[in-house]
């Protein structure tokens, strides 16, 4: 089975007595207020997802991501995982000491071992992330609204957040065991942040050819607000895995993470996370993790120039952009149709959504028509609740 990224899965979930003796020494911390976010990266660090870091990072390794998009041992990581405070609430800090973090219960969530304390470049974050110091980016956006001075150091985790999608969220632990369990030593995974459609299903059963396994595993943690919502995007999962996908090659299975929107680097990002779930394989797409107009459409394919295929060990499968064609009849992508594009059933994810609020079902060479009655549906209830 492929090894955890760094060679060891982490593991920061204290155990039971554990967790007590941290409640009761929180009593007396500093403590910080956290929010949604980033009570998703601590279940993130803690489950081993973010496999090898093992807290959020310090001067040192945050600085090498962004330059080298390496930690500074020089392991590939290409997204900074990062905790942001006001300078005040940073200054009333001790380093080398414990800090507990509050979810918006007013529980403890975990306990910070606070190492360093730095301020840092927000425009030189944005540029060198996400290519663009533009605030209509939504992951640029964010990082101007974060507090001055960033706190790096190692977390253990007491309490874990409600998980509306509990029974699809398996642990990396979880899908290593399940893997070995059904014999599968090649496993591709699939990430998504929007419901399946025919161009994704193409794409995933043209991979599952080659492997023994496919993990279909969309993203469900924070996406930005004109994305599917994630009710929703479950329902349209559930569906399509019941009627199109062979139950003994397919695994369903949700990433509570993040979206960040960086592209190039997310690509990458997502790769490493799925090897620590332990897959071999990982499809990227046209314009990965894109949003707008900020990367170019096979960025994110050209970045995994910068690692050697020993470093990353994953190894990705490229698609270039897929569609249906009316003279070929069925799936195809530009690797592959010689036909012009006047016979590409291509719309875009706007044009979509437009027809699905109209109550108008797309094409059915574009989407699986049960998938698109529930996003109909889904789309409608939305909008009634508004
Ligand atoms: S992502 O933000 O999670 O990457 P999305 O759900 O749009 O977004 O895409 C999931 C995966 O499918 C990505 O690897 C993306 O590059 C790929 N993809 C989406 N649509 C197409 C398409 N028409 N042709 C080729 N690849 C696609």
């Amino acid at each position: 089975m492929i090894k955890p990224h760094g060679g060891k899965l982490v593991n920061r979930i204290l155990s039971a007595a554990a967790q007590e003796s941290a409640r009761e020494r929180a009593k007396d911390l500093p403590k910080i207020a956290v929010s949604q976010d980033t009570l998703t990266d601590l279940e993130n660090i803690a489950d081993g997802i973010f496999s090898p870091l093992e807290g959020f990072m310090n001067q040192k390794d945050f600085q090498s991501v962004v330059d080298n998009m390496r930690l500074s041992n020089g392991l590939p990581w290409t997204i900074p995982i990062i905790l942001d405070v006001e300078k005040e609430v940073a200054d009333r800090l001790r380093l080398d000491s414990e800090v507990a973090l509050i979810d918006p219960s007013g529980d403890v969530a975990a306990i910070l071992y606070l190492e360093d304390k730095y301020s840092y470049d927000k425009e030189h974050l944005a540029r060198q992330v996400f290519k663009t110091t533009e605030d209509k980016h939504p992951g640029v956006k964010k990082v101007y609204s974060m507090g001055e001075v960033l706190l790096g150091g190692k977390i253990d985790l007491l309490k874990k957040q409600p998980d509306p999608y509990a029974r699809y969220n398996l642990s990396p632990r979880e899908t290593r065991l399940l893997f070995q369990e059904k014999g599968w030593e090649t496993i591709v995974a699939f990430q998504t942040r929007n419901p399946v459609h025919r161009a994704h299903e193409y794409l995933q059963k043209c991979a599952l050819e080659v492997v023994d396994g496919l993990l279909l595993h969309p993203l469900v943690g924070e996406t930005k607000s004109d994305d599917i919502p994630t009710d929703i995007r479950i329902k349209c999962y559930e569906v399509i895995v019941k009627q199109y996908y062979h139950p003994q090659r397919t695994i369903f299975s949700v990433m509570p993470v993040n979206m960040r929107y960086a592209g190039p680097r997310e690509a990458i990002f997502h790769a490493i996370l799925r090897k620590n779930y332990g897959c071999t394989h990982f499809i990227v797409g046209r314009d990965h993790a894109g949003v707008g107009n900020y990367y170019g459409t096979y960025d994110a394919h050209y970045i995994f120039r910068e690692f050697s295929p020993q470093e990353l060990e994953i190894t990705p499968f490229f698609f270039e952009h897929a569609f249906y064609c009316k003279r070929c009849g069925g799936m195809a992508s530009s690797k592959t149709c010689p036909h012009d594009s006047s016979d590409h059933v291509v719309l875009s994810g706007t044009k979509v959504r437009e027809m699905l609020s109209r109550g108008e079902i797309p094409p059915k060479e574009f989407t699986r028509q049960e998938v698109a009655e529930i996003l109909i549906a889904g789309l409608r209830q939305q909008q009634q609740q508004r």
